[in-house]
């Protein structure tokens, strides 16, 4: 029998020695606990929307598809919101909003999971994640059970979690729970607010997140129709020094981040001249250079082969080392 296919969003063959989903929690610990007895490697993949898979995954590949998304109203404000991981984003961010609760208007249209959601902690236009992100419930594959995190527990930093790290192997996610309607909109971003003036609206939960679509849909490929993790490359955080050496050699914008400096990589990508180059199946996207899409064939392999040519030449012309955005998983 033909090993099944594993979903990605960039649209690169893989195969799983074993794939499986999982309708709950418990069953979802069952399958890992045997793996784990059994010595076996496992993955758990969402929607597959941020990793670059090479051609196998060896051993057991789980795809939790825990559904629910429950609201709870805390006071005359606040709503807590639990999720399960198998809910996609969208329809977490929809669901909020059609109910009237703000929050996770700017996170509109980031696709994937749920229960992806939390591991890299996804941000965009000003927001991200951690600042609406009460809680995770997981399992907890060191004590064979189900534990509780909290928000501090999961040390989010940009574009990065405990998930990523030390807790990478030891807990799957399997509800996320949010607390909405506190913060106000945020419009702080120039391409929103530009977005929001040509609409001719004022900055609402509603018009926010209908402003981050449309500037989505223009800047970003949509991975039902053409292969993409979103960007493939985090911005990098500069000292201080290093951005005066870097601004030496290319006129860019930097922004504070606590003791860095956080300067976007797709104007590095744009200026060393990778805006639409291609190598085969792949492209550096021409809206977005920070985007690499697969037209359709390529393997995990020549998508991070094009990546690392980016790298170098980046890290040649600027001095800068690009950090990968999605993970990297499974062997060729
Ligand atoms: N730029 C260029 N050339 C271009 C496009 C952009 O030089 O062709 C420069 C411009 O200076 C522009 C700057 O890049 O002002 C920043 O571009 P943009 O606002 O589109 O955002 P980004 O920094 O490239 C980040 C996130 C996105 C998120 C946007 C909006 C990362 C790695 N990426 O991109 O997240 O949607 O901000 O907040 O932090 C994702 O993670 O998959 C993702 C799409």
């Amino acid at each position: 029998m033909k090993s099944p296919a594993v979903p990605n969003t960039l649209r690169v063959s893989c195969r799983a020695d074993d794939f499986r989903t999982a309708g709950s929690a418990n069953e979802l610990g069952d399958l890992l606990a045997k793996a784990d007895a059994r010595g076996d490697p496992t993955t758990v993949i969402g929607q597959g929307s941020n990793v670059v898979l090479r051609a196998r995954l060896p051993g057991l590949v789980v795809q939790p598809r825990i559904r629910g998304l429950v609201f709870e109203r805390l006071d005359e404000r606040r709503w807590r919101l639990v999720a399960g991981a198998g809910e996609t984003w969208q329809e977490a961010v929809r669901a909020s909003l059609g109910r009237g609760i703000g929050g996770l208007e700017n996170l509109t249209l980031i696709p994937g999971s749920v229960g992806a959601a939390p591991v890299q902690n996804i941000g965009a236009y000003g927001r991200e994640l951690a600042q609406v992100l009460e809680s995770v419930t997981v399992v907890d594959r060191e004590r064979h059970r189900l534990a509780t995190l909290s928000a501090n527990e999961c040390a989010f930093r940009y574009r990065d979690s405990r998930f990523k790290d030390d807790g990478a192997q030891r807990y799957v996610i399997v509800y996320v729970s949010l607390v909405l309607g506190v913060l106000c909109a945020n419009a702080s971003y120039p391409d929103i607010r530009r977005e929001l003036g040509s609409m001719g609206a004022a900055a609402g939960h509603g018009s926010v997140a209908e402003a981050v679509a449309r500037v989505r849909r223009r800047k970003l490929p949509d991975p039902r129709r053409i292969g993409n993790v979103g960007s493939f490359f985090k911005n990098p955080r500069l000292t201080a020094a290093q951005l005066d050496a870097l601004r030496g050699l290319v006129d860019v914008d930097a922004y504070v981040d606590g003791d860095r400096f956080k300067v976007p990589a797709a104007r590095l990508v744009d200026r060393a001249g990778w805006k639409g180059a291609r190598q085969g199946a792949v492209q550096v996207w021409p809206r977005q250079p920070l985007v690499l899409v697969n037209h359709g064939g390529a393997s995990g392999r020549e998508v991070l082969a094009m990546a690392q040519c980016v790298r170098d030449d980046v890290a040649a012309k600027y001095g800068v080392q690009l950090e990968l955005e999605p993970a990297v998983k499974g062997v060729d």
